[in-house]
């Protein structure tokens, strides 16, 4: 995974480590009721479950526990960390995780339901990914992404400007790498013109506010991003932009912030 990847990953709920050696702990606590909580609905015992980039399979158990004994769910993430991770943590009988990118992935058993939780903001091959879930799909089988809108992001009060530009260049790498900023609003028109039907929208946003504990911390993912010299190296930010992103940014989460909202929708729909 590159750099910024790496850092957005584990940084998105808690602490950066860009050379991701402690990533996985990051996954560990997350839930399927705190962090893909729409998904419940959809989930029903005996379902067989795909979870496209599981990291360490902290939802996908929880995703295993409500298909219960008779479902089965199978974990798939190309970070060979995160899977290690999970297989030491999550002995559950009805759960498998394996290492591997899913664009690679056979089964002789497809479907039911394809879930994958904030990781299609990374994949630069859309329409190829969407027609390998499709082929992994029972007929009717239902697909749900959960993932953001980047652009729609909402701080208050403003960010610093140094900040804001150095996300605007982040928007730009992302966008310039083939990765959709917007992926999570877009779903609805790519899985439209995949033949999905049964279109459902949930709205996922993850808000983060200053009284909150541990919620500072959270809004100062932005610091951590810009941690990684990534963009100075391609050319989209000088080091001293960067560095000075990163103190004037602080200082702001510190003083001034009152709240961060990150734009998150689950999208849901059948194969037909
Ligand atoms: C932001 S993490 C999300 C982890 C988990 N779904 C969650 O919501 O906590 C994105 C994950 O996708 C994985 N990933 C990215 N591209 C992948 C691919 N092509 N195949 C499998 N996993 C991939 C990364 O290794 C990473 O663990």
């Amino acid at each position: 995974m590159c750099q910024i990847c790496q850092a957005v990953t584990v940084t998105e709920n808690k602490v950066i480590d860009r050379t991701g050696q402690n990533a996985s702990s990051i996954f560990n606590q997350r839930t399927l009721e705190q962090d893909y909580r729409t998904l419940k609905s959809a989930l029903k015992p005996g379902l067989r479950v795909l979870d496209i980039g599981c990291g360490s399979g902290s939802i996908t158990k929880d995703i295993a526990q409500l298909v219960g004994p008779t479902g089965y769910v199978i974990g798939v993430d190309n970070t060979e960390s995160f899977i290690a991770e999970g297989k030491k943590l999550f002995d559950v009988e009805n759960l498998e995780l394996i290492h591997m990118d899913f664009l690679d992935f056979e089964t002789e058993e497809k479907f039911d339901l394809i879930v994958s939780a904030r990781t299609f903001q990374w994949i630069s091959t859309l329409d190829k990914a969407i027609d390998k879930i499709k082929s992994l799909l029972k007929p009717n089988g239902q697909i749900s992404i959960l993932d953001y809108n980047h652009e729609a992001i909402n701080w208050t009060p403003k960010i610093p400007e140094s900040m804001q530009n150095f996300y605007n260049m982040f928007l730009m790498w992302r966008k310039d790498a083939g990765m959709n900023n917007r992926i999570g609003f877009d779903l609805i028109d790519i899985f439209e013109e995949h033949g999905f039907d049964q279109i459902e929208i949930f709205n996922a946003d993850e808000h983060y506010e200053r009284m909150f504990p541990g919620h500072v911390e959270k809004i100062k993912v932005w610091s951590k991003v810009a941690g990684s010299k990534q963009m100075v190296e391609e050319g989209y930010i000088s080091d001293a932009e960067r560095l000075q992103a990163i103190a004037d940014y602080n200082n702001w989460a510190d003083k001034e912030a009152t709240s961060m909202t990150l734009k998150l929708r689950e999208v849901r729909a059948r194969a037909n």
